[in-house]
């Protein structure tokens, strides 16, 4: 059996769509009743109650499981959360773990998140459980978190400069992982997940207004005025400096290599930026939702 983590989140919604329609079998962990609403009338998808931070209940989802994918927000609690699951599943006889982890992941380095990811992914290699590592880069979907600036102003706001970022959508994410829980020869891999195209945020945001027939720009803000948006947005404060410790990653030309390894897993290209705009443009111009 297959345990899906995160099943009501961004990618682990998306995997759980796909495990549902090519018709794998799977249980997806969800925390509470409105996240396991989400899942209804997806053919072949068991949600089970687990909370990460409630041991007992991760002992009771990973009964059976053989094969996990794991997603946690990203929150101070992350690296415990997820260090919890692992010893479950070791405890359980999980033979298999799919993480979800970020492009250059490092217990050095300057970035939180990354170094979180980092420690987790040296503890699952420590376990003896077979690992596959996704490292993808920015999501394309995270720019729907500035539609609403977008749509009242015409104005992307970052400080990244002109430096270029490989985003990639979620939807290739979700197609990694679902190759990696369902078809063999993935334990031991590390993917880096990037788009097909890097991209300034100058040109992503010149696409955006393309796609929605408004121009849109760039403006380049300090780390702090983006800081103080995410708090006001209701980021928490190590959120919040997590997140400008991304964009300082990406400002230093960082996250810009575009990698292989995501169209060599599905055996198709990743999708282009003009893709993930024709199908979630309208998000950019009356926030109602995506298309899709
Ligand atoms: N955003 C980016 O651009 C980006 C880029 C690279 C890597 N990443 C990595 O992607 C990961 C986040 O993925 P995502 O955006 O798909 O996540 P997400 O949309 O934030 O979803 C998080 C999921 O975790 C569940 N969850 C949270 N706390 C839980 C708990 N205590 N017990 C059980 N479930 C819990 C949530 O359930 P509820 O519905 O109950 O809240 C939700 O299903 C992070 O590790 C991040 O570092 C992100």
């Amino acid at each position: 059996m297959i345990l899906l983590t995160g099943a009501s989140g961004s990618v682990g919604f998306e995997l759980t769509k796909l495990m549902s329609a090519r018709g794998i079998a799977a249980k997806a962990m969800v925390r509470s009743e409105a996240a396991a609403g989400k899942l209804k009338g997806l053919a072949g998808i068991e949600p089970v109650a687990g909370d990460f931070d409630d041991p007992a209940s991760l002992d009771a989802a990973l009964q059976g499981v053989e094969r996990a994918f794991l997603v946690t927000n990203s929150t101070e609690r992350a690296e415990i959360q997820q260090l919890a699951f692992l010893a479950t599943a070791k405890r359980a006889g999980v033979r298999h773990i799919v993480k979800l982890s970020q492009l250059h992941a490092a217990t050095d380095s300057p970035v939180r998140f990354l170094r979180y990811h980092g420690a987790v992914e040296q503890a699952i290699r420590a376990s003896g459980i077979a690992y596959t590592f996704l490292r993808p880069n920015l999501f394309m979907q995270g720019l729907l978190g500035f539609a609403d600036t977008i749509a009242n102003t015409g104005k992307l706001f970052a400080p990244i400069g002109a430096s270029k970022i490989s985003l990639i959508d979620i939807r290739d994410i979700a197609a990694v992982a679902f190759a990696a829980l369902s078809t063999p020869g993935h334990e031991g891999q590390v993917y880096d997940l990037t788009g097909p195209d890097a991209l300034t945020h100058d040109e992503i945001a010149t696409q955006i207004g393309a796609a929605i027939g408004q121009p849109v720009s760039f403006v380049q803000i300090p780390p702090d005025t983006m800081r103080q948006a995410a708090i006001d947005a209701g980021f928490l404060k190590w959120q919040a400096d997590g997140l400008i410790e991304d964009y300082a990653h990406y400002a230093r030309d960082e996250a810009s290599a575009v990698s292989p390894d995501g169209p060599s897993v599905i055996g198709q290209p990743a999708r282009p930026f003009a893709a993930f705009l024709a199908d979630y443009k309208s998000v950019f111009t009356t926030n109602q939702g995506a298309e899709k």
